[in-house]
């Protein structure tokens, strides 16, 4: 018998390293981001109501029998009904988030995250994090034509993760903690229109941007390395030089990249735009002395919001 409420919350995101190019195969890490959430509650309703799913900051309230095909979060709700061979439920899905939306900071693969699982318990099944992703992937292709899988991924197993598309997934060990501090620029990062872009350009000049997507791959390795080994003050240098490849990319701004210097002019250790860019967010490495220094820098070169996230050994 289903319980007569379940609920489920998924972290957010942000991409260390590696975006983009880990589209075309290369390594990418991410880590979760606990300090913003997404959350879906679902309760019993009356019999014969069927399922209604309701996100108030999206302004949707959605039928499940009439949602049209590619309604993600009505196909996020069949992919797990049909996944768990269950029938539909009268129940109604509460969703609420505070993750920023298009910002880079995986808001769509949270909400789908904490739908699929709160969906998942109320019907009576603890959904484990390989089999969320796998159903978090499928509404992420209507999200963004051909994500690579890493939002769903990180954001499914909530742990650091060092991420190459179709291989199973490696955890990331994390030798000694550091802190990162998010700039919200406030600018939309539309991401399924800048991959199309940057596939558009590799498809002209496939060898040129093979040749970028190569040296961000071995920047992910190298940066694995360093984060396992503990070696933080070696990532500020390749945050440094990923951002400078995105640039070549053409997925930078300029208001990412006044950003990535406010916040290095501020003694950052590096910096870098994260996620598919154009606007969204970007990262800054700071140590404790300079942290307060960084994050008014980068409030008055416009971010709307910068959030603290420390990453740390995953349990
Ligand atoms: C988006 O968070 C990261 C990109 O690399 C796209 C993807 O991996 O699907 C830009």
């Amino acid at each position: 018998m289903s319980p007569a409420e379940a609920r489920s919350s998924a972290p957010g995101k942000v991409i260390l390293f590696g975006e983009h190019a880990v589209v075309y195969g290369r390594p990418a890490i991410a880590v979760p981001v606990t300090q913003v959430k997404a959350t879906a509650v679902v309760k019993a309703a009356p019999r014969g109501s069927g399922l209604t799913l309701i996100a108030s900051d999206l302004k949707k309230q959605i039928a499940l029998a009439t949602a049209p095909e590619d309604e993600p979060l009505a196909a996020a709700a069949r992919l797990t009904l049909a996944h768990l061979k269950a029938h539909e439920p009268d129940a109604t899905v509460t969703i609420r988030s505070t993750i920023p939306i298009a910002s880079g900071l995986g808001s769509g693969a949270a909400v789908t995250t904490a739908l699929v699982r709160a969906l998942g318990g109320f019907l009576g099944h603890k959904l484990p994090p390989a089999e969320v992703s796998r159903l978090v992937f499928e509404v992420e292709k209507i999200h963004h034509g051909t994500p690579s899988g890493i939002d769903n991924t990180v954001v499914a197993y909530g742990k650091p993760v060092y991420f190459v598309r179709e291989r199973a997934i490696e955890r990331l060990k994390v030798g000694c903690p550091f802190t990162l501090l998010i700039g919200d620029s406030g600018i939309p990062s539309p991401t399924g229109k800048v991959v199309a872009r940057v596939r558009r350009a590799w498809q002209r000049e496939p060898a040129h941007y093979d040749a970028l997507f190569d040296r961000i791959g071995d920047i992910a390795d190298e940066a694995r390395q360093a984060i396992e080994d503990g070696d933080v003050d070696a990532l500020g240098p390749l945050m440094d030089e990923n951002h400078e490849l995105l640039i070549e990319l053409g997925v930078s701004s300029s208001q990412l990249d006044d950003l990535v210097d406010a916040a290095r002019l501020a003694g950052a250790l590096g910096a870098k735009l994260s996620g598919a860019g154009q606007g969204g967010n970007v990262i800054a490495l700071v140590e404790d002395d300079c942290m307060s220094d960084v994050e008014t820098a980068l409030m008055e070169t416009g971010a709307v919001r910068v959030i603290c996230t420390k990453v740390a050994a995953a349990d």
